[in-house]
């Protein structure tokens, strides 16, 4: 039995494989190969560990979950054991009996992403050529299935005008949910962030229009909405805290206390191979490294918000200044703050609108370019390329 209350919730990234190629991908700049992906029986064994643990909720997700053929069974063995099921996709390689199959293995929620509502540049975004109307019609099979949809929409510099139409888009899908994030920026995200940060002039309006569509669609849709955090003033509680209310469970079993964990060089992450579920939780050193308040510098150390804000994002203070034991940059009274804004700002001007995609093969190429001078990554230059 656990000390530590424990996790709500699991993300468990069934695979890193996708035919997607999205520029801001999630997933860490060295993905895994399929042959070292967990099994069927690993899941569901995870699984059953995880709802003994407490856990209500798995959030089903990759690369791209559907990729599996055994997706049915892993939901099905989270329904016989209790556990919320929410499959995050990109939806692309789904089709009506295969979503009518999830929902029949009791499948409770679906959210899938959409890159913009003008169908080019989606495709180009997505570096999917037809991926748009595929979305679109796998979104009515949802619907149809009976199943709750979630629209996902990742903004940024070259889709952010776009906003208002992506939130009608998303209406007219029938969604419950609309998340609208601003891209952040690690792993392939750092490696573009050129390409993708957002004007401070966009980022206004589209404050606006979050606004004014939350008024006008209260009671009907809620929405989300996840800020840009190089423009902020505060962090975000970033997963409610390091190692407090969230796990991450990789392709090949490594759990992390936050999917973008595994950026950060330097703390050994524990699998679920070599150890159990609980005991990663509740012991294992690097979750332990920044749960709670002990860790922090100042000026969080001293700081009232610190047990709000949990001092931000441990893998964004990585990214930006080779410190994951550093206040976030995010937040004003960093010493930092001054600097990453006004980056932000000049890389917002550049024009650059070349994109570095997400495959196994450009790994080197986004390890290097997610390497700058000044706020630097200090470790990345030294993690393993692919395989
Ligand atoms: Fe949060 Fe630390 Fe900034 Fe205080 S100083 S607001 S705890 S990040
Ligand atoms: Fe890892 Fe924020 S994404 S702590």
């Amino acid at each position: 039995m656990s000390l530590m209350p424990p996790p709500l919730a699991i993300l468990a990234e069934l695979t890193h494989r996708c035919p997607l190629r999205c520029p801001y991908c999630s997933n860490p700049v060295a993905l895994a190969r399929s042959g070292d992906e967990l099994g069927t029986q690993e899941w569901v064994d995870l699984l059953r560990q995880a709802a003994a643990l407490g856990v209500l909720q798995v959030h089903l997700s990759g690369g791209e979950p559907t990729a599996r053929k055994d997706l049915e069974a892993i939901v099905a063995a989270a329904r016989e054991l209790g556990i919320y099921t929410n499959l995050i996709t990109s939806a692309v390689l789904l089709d009506q009996a295969r979503v009518e199959a999830l929902a029949a293995a009791g499948l409770d929620h679906v959210q899938i992403s959409f890159q913009d509502s003008e169908e080019h540049s989606a495709d180009r975004i997505g570096g999917y050529a037809g991926g748009h109307e595929k979305k679109r019609a796998v979104a009515a099979f949802v619907r149809g299935a009976g199943l709750p949809l979630t629209v996902n929409l990742v903004v940024h510099r070259q889709n952010l005008d776009r906003l208002p139409s992506m939130i009608e888009m998303a209406v007219a899908l029938d969604a419950r949910r609309i998340e609208v994030a601003h891209v952040q920026y690690y792993g392939w995200g750092l490696a573009n962030r050129a390409a993708l940060v957002p004007t401070r002039a966009q980022v206004a309006a589209a404050d606006a229009v979050v606004a004014e569509a939350r008024a006008r669609l209260e009671g009907r849709i809620v929405i989300d909405y996840v800020v840009p955090d190089y423009y902020a003033r505060r962090p975000k509680p970033c997963m409610g805290g390091w190692a407090r209310q969230f796990l991450t469970v990789t392709p090949s079993g490594k759990v992390l206390p936050c999917h973008a964990a595994d950026s950060i060089a330097g703390l050994i992450f524990e699998s679920i191979r070599e150890r159990p579920l609980a005991e990663i939780w509740e012991s294992s050193e690097a979750f332990r490294r920044f749960r709670g308040t002990d860790w922090m510098p100042e000026p969080c150390r001293s700081c009232d918000r610190r047990e709000i804000d949990w001092g931000g994002c441990r893998c964004q203070a990585f990214a930006l200044l080779g410190d994951a034991a550093a206040t976030d940059p995010a937040c004003a009274l960093s010493p930092h703050h001054e600097a990453v804004a006004a980056l932000a700002a000049a890389e917002s001007e550049t024009g650059v609108d070349a994109f570095v995609y997400r495959s196994f093969a450009n790994v080197v190429e986004a390890a290097g370019r997610a390497v700058r001078p000044g706020l630097a990554p200090r470790g990345a230059a030294a993690r393993p390329g692919p395989g």
